[in-house]
This record gives C-alpha cells, structure tokens and sequence, in this order.
C-alpha cells in the first residue's frame, strides 16, 4: 500500500516543533492543537505498521512465521485483527487514535451497518483509510474483512435508541443536493458554525482558546465529508470536543444540531479548505513564528 505523501511528511515531525503539520508551534494556545498533531505522528505510526504488516516483516521481538500457530490469512479473532491492522489508527481500544473513534457509542448506533464493511472492505479514497481486501491490495480475506465488519457492534456497544431518537441526526451524507456549494448554503452553513462551533474553534475556523483551528487547508484535505459530518454528530469525547446536542463551549439555551444544519455546516467547512480566512495562518502561529514555520507552511498553501 503506498504510504500517502501528507503523512510521510507528518511522521518525523516532533510534537512540539514549529515545524509540526499543523504549522502551529510552542505557543500556549497551541497546546489543544498540539494534540492534534500528536495524534497525525501516530497516525504515520499506524501508516508503519500497516506497510510492515503488507511487506510481511516481523516486529521486533515477534514470533516468526514459520512457528505462529495461525497463518495471517487464517486469523479470525476480531480481537487480533484489530490489534494488528485497526488500532495504529483506531486506537488500542478504539478510541485517541487519530482515525475516528470506532468504540463511539453513538457511531455505532446511527452508522448503517453496510457501510463499516464497505469502508473496511475498499477503504475511503482520498483519505487515509486503507481498502483491507486483498482483491485492493489490502491484507485481509473477505471473510476477515467480515469478522471485523461484524465485530465493531458487539466488541463496542452502540448507544441504545434514545427518547428523542428521531433528532439524532443520520449518519450518512445527504445524496440530494451533493455538491452544493452555493453561496447561500455556506452563508447558512456559517450561521451554524457560528452557534456550534466558533465558541472552541474561533471566528471562522481560525482557532481559538479550547480547540485549534480548523480552517487549515493541509488538515480538511485529509478528511472526507463523511468523516467531517461524523465528527460534528459523535463529537470526540475522548478529546473534549462535544456532541450535536452538548452545550459545552455553546450558548447555555443551545438547540441541538438538526441533520439539514450539519449538512450546511459540512459545506460552509468544506469551503474553509478551498478559501481559508485571510488570517487564519498569520493567527495560529503568530506567537510562535519562525521563519521556518512560515515558509513550512507557504510551501503547502496550494
Ligand atoms: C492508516 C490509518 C488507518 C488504518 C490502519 C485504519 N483506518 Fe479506518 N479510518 C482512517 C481514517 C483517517 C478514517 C476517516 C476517513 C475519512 O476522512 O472519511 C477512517 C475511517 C474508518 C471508518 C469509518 C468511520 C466513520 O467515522 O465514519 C471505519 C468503520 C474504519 N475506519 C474502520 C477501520 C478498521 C476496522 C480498520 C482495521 C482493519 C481500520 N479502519 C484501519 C484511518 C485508518
Ligand atoms: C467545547 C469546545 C468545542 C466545540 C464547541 C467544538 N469543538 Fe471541535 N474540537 C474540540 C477539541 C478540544 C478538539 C480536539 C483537538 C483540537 O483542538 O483540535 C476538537 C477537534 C475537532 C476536529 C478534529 C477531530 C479529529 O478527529 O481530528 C474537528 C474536525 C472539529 N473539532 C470540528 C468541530 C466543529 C465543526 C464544531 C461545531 C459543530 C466543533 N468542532 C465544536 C473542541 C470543541
């Protein structure tokens, strides 16, 4: 599997450099996002061994192939197969990854079935998700791609259906209206993450006192929509960052998200990606400003 470039990029970076990939450097209000790239260097780690895996290399202080009880393509333990080819990214237990949090609760009650194996099976092009199956060049049998398809629900509980279950938002994008990226749904969209979001993540996405920013283009290129989408309904506990409904860092008489809001905000962040505010670079790092850091970063403005 080739490694994606971005991430060869991330690997060697050291947690607190100015030259980390978030362009963000020792500054105290960098601290969040530093998280954030700590999470992208373990995410490379996971990309390592992923590829150590596919190459057929043993880890060091690993039992050699030849007196392993069970062939690679013979396993079907949910729990080995995570271990070895989920929780680099994942997290060991499904969660801090830097990957989505598989164990959500709430992922796994609104996420359809069909698509954990589809995404497990053919990966998420364009994002750092992998295709397992080996007919894409993944190191997973069907079957494999199966036990683990199958074992998310029942390793990791999903949320059981609430009272107010019809506002939990769906899962899944919108098919109607896809590309739409029309001035008027980014206006709308903004509306949205002005009330949800700017309290944490600042005015336009430039960052902020609780969270970093999320108006950096080398940062959107690496999610999907769907995985945007995902993380504004599931929020990531693990990281503080609340859900479509928790009031934390919102206005106390905060509504929750509806499924037609996130849609907009999907769109209105999509757009930061391709027209990032003028200032949003020159905020982020201006504490902590380099003249390497600038020009790390003037080298991956498109
Ligand atoms: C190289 C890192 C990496 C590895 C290894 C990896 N994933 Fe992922 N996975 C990701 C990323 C990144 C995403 C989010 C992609 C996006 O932007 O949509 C993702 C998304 C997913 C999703 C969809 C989550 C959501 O929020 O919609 C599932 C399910 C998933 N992965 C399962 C697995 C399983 C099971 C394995 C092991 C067989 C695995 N992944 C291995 C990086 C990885
Ligand atoms: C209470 C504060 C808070 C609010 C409100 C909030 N977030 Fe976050 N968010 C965080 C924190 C903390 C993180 C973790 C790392 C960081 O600082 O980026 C985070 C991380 C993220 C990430 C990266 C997640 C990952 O898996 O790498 C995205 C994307 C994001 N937030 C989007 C949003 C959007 C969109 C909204 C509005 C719907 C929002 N956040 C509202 C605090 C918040």
């Amino acid at each position: 599997m080739p490694a994606p470039a971005p991430f060869a990029e991330a690997a060697p970076a050291p947690k607190s450099s100015p030259l980390s990939p978030c362009g963000r450097g020792a500054g105290g209000e960098g601290a969040r996002w530093r998280r954030l790239s700590i999470s992208r260097s373990r995410l490379a780690l996971g990309l390592v061994v992923l590829v150590l895996a596919a190459s057929g290399c043993d880890f060091p202080g690993e039992q050699s192939a030849q007196i392993r009880p069970v062939p690679a393509d013979q396993v079907t333990s949910f729990d080995e197969l995570y271990a070895t080819n989920c929780a680099g990214c994942h997290g060991a237990d499904g969660t801090l990854g830097p990957a989505p949090p598989l164990n959500d609760p709430l992922f796994l009650r609104i996420v359809p079935d069909a698509v954990v194996h589809d995404v497990i099976r053919d990966g998420r092009p364009g994002t750092l998700m992998p295709a397992f199956v080996e007919q894409k060049a993944g190191t997973l049998t069907e079957a494999q791609v199966r036990v683990l398809a199958d074992g998310l629900k029942k390793h990791w509980k999903p949320a059981p259906p609430s009272a107010d279950e019809k506002h939990v938002p769906a899962y899944l994008l919108p098919t109607k209206g896809k590309g739409d990226s029309s001035t008027a749904t980014i206006a709308r969209g903004a509306k949205v993450y002005d009330r949800a979001c700017a309290g944490c993540h600042g005015a336009n996405g430039k960052g902020g006192d609780a969270a970093g920013a999320i108006a950096d283009p080398a940062f959107l290129a690496l999610l999907s929509d769907q995985a945007l989408r995902r993380i504004v309904i599931t929020g990531r506990p693990d990281l503080d960052m609340p859900d479509y409904a928790q009031t934390d860092g919102r206005a106390d008489d905060f509504q929750p998200l509806t499924s037609a809001e996130i849609d907009d905000l999907v769109v209105y962040l999509r757009n930061l990606e391709k027209n990032p505010p003028a200032t949003a670079r020159l905020d982020r790092g201006s504490k902590s400003d380099s003249p390497a850091a600038v020009a790390d970063r003037t080298d991956k403005t498109p």
